[in-house]
């Protein structure tokens, strides 16, 4: 399953960073741990998520909310972010249901971020504090919810920095992050 994967890959950012940020700087090589991580992604997908939640953006991994925002924005999906993404209510409890089961349950995703965003999440900021505003903004970019403009592999639950792309446009003093 996922979840001990991620949980294993968020721990392991955690073990790892404070050994190797000092030697980063002057060694090129991904660490181990970071370079051959697993997809985010649930080994099965539900067959109604993929079709009803990625429609208008990715389908995002489970895993990247705890099962209570999960829960919140399913409760609400008529007021979806300034959109209506309504859908009958066997699909929504079905969809519920499957996103409950492969919830985030590690420590640093078992906070409820503001608004039910990933994006918001205290690690996702920490993961991106390279980045700021001006780059989530940059028409090649448009959002920080879109995951896929700079992770190529967003789709298969993939965000490993060895494949990341460099946006269209983007001013290349935030190229540093795209490389590091
Ligand atoms: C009609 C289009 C539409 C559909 C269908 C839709 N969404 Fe969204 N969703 C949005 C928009 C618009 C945003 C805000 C994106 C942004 O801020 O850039 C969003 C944002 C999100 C976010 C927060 C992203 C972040 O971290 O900022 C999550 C989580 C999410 N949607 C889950 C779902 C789920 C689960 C479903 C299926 C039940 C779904 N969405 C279906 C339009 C949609
Ligand atoms: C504008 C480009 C951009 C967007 C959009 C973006 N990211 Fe990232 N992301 C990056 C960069 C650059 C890094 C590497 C940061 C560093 O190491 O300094 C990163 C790192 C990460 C990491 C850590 C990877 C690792 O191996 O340590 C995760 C997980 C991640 N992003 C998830 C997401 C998710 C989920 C989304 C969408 C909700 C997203 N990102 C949106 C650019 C982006």
């Amino acid at each position: 399953m996922s979840l001990p994967r991620f949980a294993k890959r968020i721990s392991g950012w955690a073990a790892v960073l404070p050994a190797v940020l000092l030697p980063l700087a002057a060694c090129l090589t991904a660490p181990a741990a970071m370079a051959d991580s697993q997809p985010l992604q649930p080994r099965s997908m539900l067959p109604a998520y993929q079709q009803e939640c990625a429609a208008c953006h990715l389908a995002y991994p489970p895993g990247l909310l705890p099962a209570r925002s999960w829960n919140h924005l399913m409760g609400g999906l008529d007021r979806h972010y300034g959109t209506d993404a309504s859908l009958d209510p066997a699909a929504v409890q079905q969809i519920s249901q499957w996103l409950q089961a492969n919830a985030g349950t590690y420590k640093r995703v078992q906070e409820a971020p503001p608004e039910d965003r990933i994006t918001r999440s205290a690690w996702f900021q920490r993961k991106h504090r390279e980045l700021d505003a001006t780059v989530w903004r940059q028409a090649s970019v448009k959002s920080a919810a879109n995951c896929a403009a700079c992770h190529t592999r967003a789709e298969q639950g993939r965000f490993d920095e060895d494949e990341l792309r460099f946006p269209a446009g983007l001013d290349a003093r935030y190229r540093r992050a795209f490389q590091d």
